[in-house]
C-alpha cells in the first residue's frame, strides 16, 4: 500500500450507491439495478469502507449487531458481511485493514466474539478467524419421508400471526440448548408476524392433545411437479418425538409433487432419529467461522457448565486484536467464567485456537496436533475439554 493513502470512515447515506456497486460485482448481482429503497445501512448494521485519494470506495466490510448462544446465554456478536476489495486492489492489504478496523469498532460497541460465513478462508484465517461449523442442507428423497407416520394425537395447522410468539419462543428453547445458534430478536429481527409468516409458502405448527404447540416447520414449495419438484425446510423443531414425526410426515405428503426435500439440519438434530443418514445426501454446505473480539468479555458472557470448578493459565497471542494479548488466568466456578490478568502462561493459544476451543469445535489433543494449542499437559487438556464440551456448534442463519 506504499505511496497511496487510504482513508476508512463509516458510510453514510450518500455512499450508498458505491457500496451497492462494488457489493453487486464481487457477488454477482450486478445486472440488477439498485432497488430504490436499498441501502446497505440498515438497524442493526454498518458498513466500514475505505476510500482512495480520489474518493473511490475500494474496500468494505459490515458490522451486523447480533447475539448468538455459548452454553444457555446470549452472547454479542459482530457478525461480518459484504466483505469485498475492488479487483485490481486484492491482495494489497485492504482487506485485513477494514476488517482490522472492523473489529476494533464492534469490540467498542460491546461485541466480544464475530462469526462469519466465509465464501474463501484464506483471508479470515490471516485475521485469526477459524471455520468451526458449517450450515449444511441435506437432499432426502420426499418418499422415504413418506414412510414415516404421524402421531394420531397431533394435529397439525397453519400458522397464524397470533403464533409467532410461540414459534420463536420454540425456536429459543432449541438455540438456548445449542452451541452458536442465532438469537432471532434485536436490529436485525424487525420482521413483523405478518412479514415473517409472508416469507414462506408454509408455516406450519403442530398442536398436542392439550392444544399447546409442540413445534414447527417452515417450508417453500418449489416450481414444477416433475422431476424437478421440491421442497426446501428451513427449519422443523419438534419438542416432542410426536411433533417431528407429524411434521415429517406431513412434508412426506408432497412425495408425487415435490420428490426432492431440502432441509436444513443440524450434526445431531432429533431428526436423525427418524431418518437414515445414508438417506440424506449433504447438498449444499456452508460453513462459519468464529473469532474472539474481546477474550474476556467472551469468556465472561457465556454460559459454562456448572458442575465444573477450575482453573488454567493462559498466553494468548493476538496481533490483530492486541488488547487479547498476554497472560490471562481462566477461573471456572458455579457456571461463570472469568479470564483474569496474569498468571504463569502455561497453555498458549493462537487466537484460531482460542476460536475452536470456545465453541467446542475441536479438542485441546485436536488444537495441539493442528499447532493451534502449545504448553500445559493432559490435566490442563481435560479442564479445557470438559469445559467447552458441548452441543456442536450449530447455526440456522445465514447473513
Ligand atoms: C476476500 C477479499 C475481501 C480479501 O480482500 P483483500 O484486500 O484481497 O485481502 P488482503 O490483501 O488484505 O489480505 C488479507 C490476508 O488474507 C490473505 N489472503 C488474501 N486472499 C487470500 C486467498 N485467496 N487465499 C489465502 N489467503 C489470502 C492475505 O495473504 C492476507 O494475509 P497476510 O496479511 O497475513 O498476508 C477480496 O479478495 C475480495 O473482494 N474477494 C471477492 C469477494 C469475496 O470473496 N468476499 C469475501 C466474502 S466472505
Amino acid at each position: 500500500m506504499s505511496g497511496v493513502t487510504y482513508r476508512i470512515r463509516l458510510l453514510g447515506t450518500e455512499d450508498q450507491r458505491l457500496a451497492w456497486e462494488l457489493g453487486s460485482l464481487a457477488f454477482g448481482y450486478h445486472g440488477q439495478p439498485m432497488p430504490e429503497d436499498w441501502a446497505s445501512e440498515r438497524p442493526g448494521r454498518r458498513t466500514f469502507g475505505v476510500f482512495d485519494s480520489a474518493g473511490r470506495l475500494v474496500a468494505k466490510a459490515v458490522d451486523r449487531e447480533q447475539g448468538q448462544w455459548f452454553g444457555g446465554r446470549v452472547v454479542p456478536a459482530s457478525g461480518v458481511a459484504g466483505v469485498a476489495t475492488a479487483a485490481e486492489l486484492r491482495g494489497r492489504g485492504l482487506g485485513r485493514l477494514v476488517l482490522t478496523r472492523l473489529l476494533r469498532e464492534a469490540r467498542e460497541r460491546g461485541a466480544v466474539i464475530s462469526t462469519l460465513f466465509d465464501t474463501t478462508a484464506g483471508p479470515y484465517r490471516a485475521l485469526g478467524w477459524e471455520e468451526v461449523g458449517a450450515l449444511v442442507y441435506y437432499a432426502v428423497p420426499t418418499r422415504v419421508l413418506a414412510e414415516i407416520r404421524a402421531d394420531a394425537g397431533t394435529t397439525l395447522r397453519p400458522a397464524t400471526e397470533a403464533d409467532i410468539p410461540t414459534v420463536g419462543e420454540i425456536y429459543r428453547e432449541v438455540a438456548r440448548a445449542g452451541t452458536g445458534m442465532m438469537e432471532r430478536s434485536g436490529p436485525a429481527f424487525g420482521a413483523t408476524p405478518a412479514q415473517l409468516l409472508a416469507d414462506y409458502d408454509g408455516l406450519t405448527v403442530a398442536v398436542d392433545g392439550t392444544g399447546a404447540i409442540v413445534g414447527y416447520a417452515r417450508w417453500d414449495r418449489g416450481p414444477g411437479y416433475d422431476e424437478s419438484g421440491r421442497l426446501t425446510v428451513d427449519d422443523l423443531i419438534g419438542l416432542t418425538p410426536e411433533a417431528t414425526r407429524t411434521l415429517l410426515a406431513m412434508l412426506g405428503g408432497w412425495a408425487s409433487v415435490a420428490p426432492t426435500t431440502a432441509i436444513r439440519l443440524g450434526t445431531a438434530d432429533p431428526v436423525w432419529s427418524l431418518l437414515a443418514r445414508g438417506d440424506a445426501k449433504p447438498e449444499s454446505a456452508q460453513p462459519w467461522m468464529l473469532r474472539l473480539v474481546d477474550a474476556p468479555g467472551a469468556v465472561a458472557a457465556r454460559g459454562w457448565p456448572r458442575l465444573l470448578t477450575g482453573e488454567v493459565d493462559l498466553e494468548l497471542t493476538d496481533d490483530v486484536c492486541p488488547w487479547n494479548q498476554g497472560r490471562h488466568r481462566l477461573v471456572l466456578e458455579g457456571g461463570k467464567g472469568r479470564l483474569e490478568p496474569g498468571g504463569a502462561g502455561t497453555v498458549r493459544l493462537t487466537p484460531r485456537g482460542l476460536a475452536s476451543w470456545y465453541a467446542g469445535a475441536a479438542t485441546p489433543r485436536q488444537l495441539r496436533r493442528s499447532g493451534f494449542l502449545t504448553g500445559g499437559d493432559a490435566g490442563t487438556d481435560e479442564l479445557l475439554h470438559a469445559a467447552t464440551a458441548g452441543p456442536v456448534p450449530t447455526l440456522h442463519n445465514y447473513f
